[in-house]
């Protein structure tokens, strides 16, 4: 019988679940489908510098198309045994817009640890679709069998910080050379 590491741990549900941000905002969020490339090339587009130099540690230029394609494709595209990943769109001009991305990787060395990153439209940070999302993955994060969450991020990132020290769960929390880990125990 295969172990819960074996088979596909995070196999992609079809459904979503449509919130509404603390301006009054719809914003729907469901699993990243291998089709998505194009609405995370466009999401990178629409990302400040000073978001990409917090997602990315550095603030990435525009990056050539070939690149940039090649990198949405494989953060759309994943392994299912080893990562998930939820993206949140919302209606612009009659058509779904990538408005943020949380996704997770397994530890190679840990199967009960996941690493975990988000992302959101400058245009859509603070209203509270970062909790809603953190929440979602932490959630997931909790029925397969994960206990424990890492967030690694710039020390001067406020944001993520106050994010994951609110996320209901005991935090672990360290920094050294510019950079913080936080580790929330799911157990
Ligand atoms: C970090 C990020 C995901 C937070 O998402 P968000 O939707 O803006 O956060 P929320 O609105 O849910 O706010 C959660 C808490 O963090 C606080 N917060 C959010 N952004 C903040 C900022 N820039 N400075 C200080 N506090 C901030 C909020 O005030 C809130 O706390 P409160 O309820 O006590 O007021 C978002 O700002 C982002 O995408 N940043 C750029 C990318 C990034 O930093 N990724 C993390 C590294 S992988």
């Amino acid at each position: 019988m295969k172990t819960s590491t074996e088979s596909n741990r995070f196999v992609r549900g079809h459904g979503s679940v449509t919130v509404t941000t603390r301006k009054g905002r719809t914003v729907r969020i469901r699993h990243i489908r291998p089709t998505d490339a194009a609405l995370l090339v466009d999401l990178f587009h629409h990302l400040s510098p000073e978001t990409r130099r917090f997602r990315f540690f550095t603030a990435l230029p525009d990056l050539p198309d070939d690149i940039l394609w090649r990198e949405a494709r494989r953060y759309a595209d994943f392994n299912e045994r080893k990562q998930a990943a939820f993206i949140a769109l919302a209606r612009e001009g009659g058509k779904d817009c990538a408005i943020g991305v949380v996704r997770l990787v397994l530890d190679k060395n840990d199967p009960d640890t996941a690493e975990f990153a988000i992302v959101l439209r400058d245009d859509y940070q603070r209203e509270g679709l970062g909790t809603m999302m953190l929440d979602l993955l932490i959630q997931l994060a909790l029925v397969r069998g994960i206990k424990r969450l890492r967030g690694i991020s710039l020390a001067d990132n406020e944001g993520i910080h106050r994010l994951i020290q609110k996320c209901g769960f005991p935090v672990e929390s360290h920094t050294s050379h510019g950079e913080t880990t936080q580790i929330i125990h799911l157990e």
